[in-house]
């Protein structure tokens, strides 16, 4: 029995999610959360002959803490998107960081015990105000909650196929994606992809490819041009990862992921990884193993080229602002 709740249920990717998540059988219970619209989505999703009942609430009447009432996990995609010219880490923060905080809140009293997996921009620094909120209300708990990263994971699989010239590989290729969740603290380690790249590839080549894996969601925001960012490919990335956790939650054994989270989750501190980046970083998505109880074990880097290397050096200053941004947001509000 899994309920599986959406924080933001009726929008771009909140419907098409929500719709994902109604299709895995693996769900029971689904609930959805928007500020609009959640009556009549979950009144369509209800007769889709699947086994989870749906149920839809609005702010009115505690809907937020009866949506979240026996959560198991939830998934938060609430919040503004990007147009062109609109940058994630600033003009996006300003906005989501009170959207977020405010449902964190809801989490903390209504379903502590929940898995939580952050969609809403920009990642990197709504992930620690959520845990900075949790922390507020002593139930926060670094191995249920996660920064969804895997978009960059799907894209990665998806362009690397195209560069092998077999599309229909993309299911399988498996491309670790690292660091963080927006433009150069995204960090393919394409040395450690499934399926190696072509021994010809030129260094052009390469570095486009990285590039068009780290600015992917511009790619989007350009041809959807003032329509907003990805939605359809996110919902089908936030579906799987979740689908991921509810099976490793299940107590299926072998199950991992990249994704965004607290170094303290990992039994050793996550010590290795840090020493690793070389930077007491208290954030970082990598390979997490998942279990019963959420991250079971966060995985180093292993083994990187010297580009590789430089990228995740790259990465760091930004990440760590990031990071101190959304904490800050919480911790010292100005
Ligand atoms: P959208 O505007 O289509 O939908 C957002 C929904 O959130 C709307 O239905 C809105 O009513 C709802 N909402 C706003 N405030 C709310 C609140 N307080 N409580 C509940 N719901 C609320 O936007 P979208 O395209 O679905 O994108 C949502 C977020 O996801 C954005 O921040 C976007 O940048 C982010 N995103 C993240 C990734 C990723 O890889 N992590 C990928 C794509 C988009
Ligand atoms: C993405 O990667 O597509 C999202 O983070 C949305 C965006 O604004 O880029």
């Amino acid at each position: 029995m899994v309920k599986a709740v959406v924080l933001g249920a009726a929008g771009g990717i909140g419907q098409p999610l929500s719709l994902l998540l109604k299709a895995n059988p693996l769900i029971t219970g689904l609930g959805l959360f928007d500020i609009v619209n959640t009556p009549g989505v979950a009144a369509d999703l209800s007769h889709i002959s699947t086994p989870a009942k749906v149920v839809g609430y609005l702010p009115p009447d505690d809907g937020l803490k009866k949506v979240l009432t026996n959560a198991d996990v939830v998934v938060i995609p609430a919040g503004v998107p990007r147009k062109p010219g609109v940058r994630i880490s600033y003009d996006l923060f300003k906005i989501n960081a009170g959207i977020v905080r405010d449902l964190a809140t809801g989490i903390a009293t209504a379903a502590p015990k929940a898995f939580i997996l952050v969609i809403s921009n920009p990642v990197n620094s709504t992930v620690p105000i959520v845990a900075e909120v949790l922390k507020k209300h002593g139930v926060f708990d670094p191995k249920r909650l996660f920064g969804v990263t895997t978009l960059d994971v799907v894209r990665a699989s998806t362009f690397v196929a195209e560069i092998l010239g077999d599309l229909s590989l993309s299911k399988s290729v498996a491309v670790p994606v690292v660091g963080g969740h927006s433009g150069v603290t995204i960090v393919p380690l394409l040395s450690q992809s499934s399926h190696p790249l072509p021994a010809n590839l030129t260094t052009d080549q390469y570095e486009a490819l990285v590039k068009r894996i780290q600015f992917g969601g511009d790619e989007v925001v350009k041809a959807k041009d003032g329509a907003g960012s990805a939605t359809l490919s996110m919902a089908y990335a936030g579906a799987e990862f979740a689908a991921k956790l509810i099976r490793a939650i299940g107590g299926e054994k072998g199950v991992s992921a990249p994704t965004f989270v607290n170094l303290s989750a990992d039994p050793s501190g996550g010590e290795a990884l840090k020493k690793e980046l070389g930077q007491d970083l208290d954030y970082f998505s990598t390979v997490v193993e998942l279990g019963p109880e959420g991250v079971a074990k966060i995985n180093t880097l292993g083994s990187l080229t010297d580009a590789e290397t430089a990228l995740v050096k790259a990465a760091i200053p930004e990440l760590a602002t990031n990071i101190q941004t959304g904490v800050s947001f919480i911790a010292s509000p100005k």
